[in-house]
């Protein structure tokens, strides 16, 4: 019986000096800094706390939304349903938080947005959401 056991307590062993020889090699991971999750956008609360500071101009968004949304999310932000989303009318705060999410790699079910948010500095992301905000 103790066989089976000193077999089994071997197995364990070497299971783990197998893992502790292969961490360091692969070089998975370390804890990511306050900052570092600050940058990812994963500290933005419900209510808008903690989105970048700062503004832009509607001005501003409206030339942003031209040059860079309408061609996927319609001149009137009605998008095209099932495919790309309605952005009319959508509150600022969701709007700033999702592109700071795509932006941060932090909602990635989209790599189009994830590039284009990429490009959008947070002051061109504040113009855009207020922009888009007022769309109908
Ligand atoms: C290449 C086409 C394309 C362009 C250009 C584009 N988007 Fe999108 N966008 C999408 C698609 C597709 C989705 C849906 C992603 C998903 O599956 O959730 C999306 C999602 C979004 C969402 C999330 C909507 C939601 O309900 O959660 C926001 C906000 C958004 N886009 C804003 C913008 C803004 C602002 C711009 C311009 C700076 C822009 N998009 C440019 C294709 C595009």
């Amino acid at each position: 019986m103790w066989t089976r056991s000193a077999l089994a307590l071997a197995i364990v062993l070497a299971g783990a000096a197998a893992l502790a020889a292969q961490s360091p090699r692969f070089g998975v991971g370390r804890p990511p800094t306050p900052d570092e999750v600050r940058g990812l956008g994963a500290a933005i609360a419900p209510d808008g706390g903690g989105l970048p500071d700062g503004s832009g101009s509607v001005a501003e968004g409206r030339t942003v939304y031209a040059a860079r949304c309408a061609s996927c999310h319609g001149p009137s932000g009605a998008g095209i349903p099932a495919q790309y989303p309605r952005l009319s009318g959508q509150h600022a705060d969701y709007v700033e938080a999702q592109l700071v999410a795509f932006r941060g790699g932090v909602r990635r079910n989209n790599p189009a947005m994830a590039a284009i948010a990429a490009k959008l500095g947070d002051r061109e992301i504040k113009a855009v959401a207020d922009y888009v905000a007022g769309l109908r």
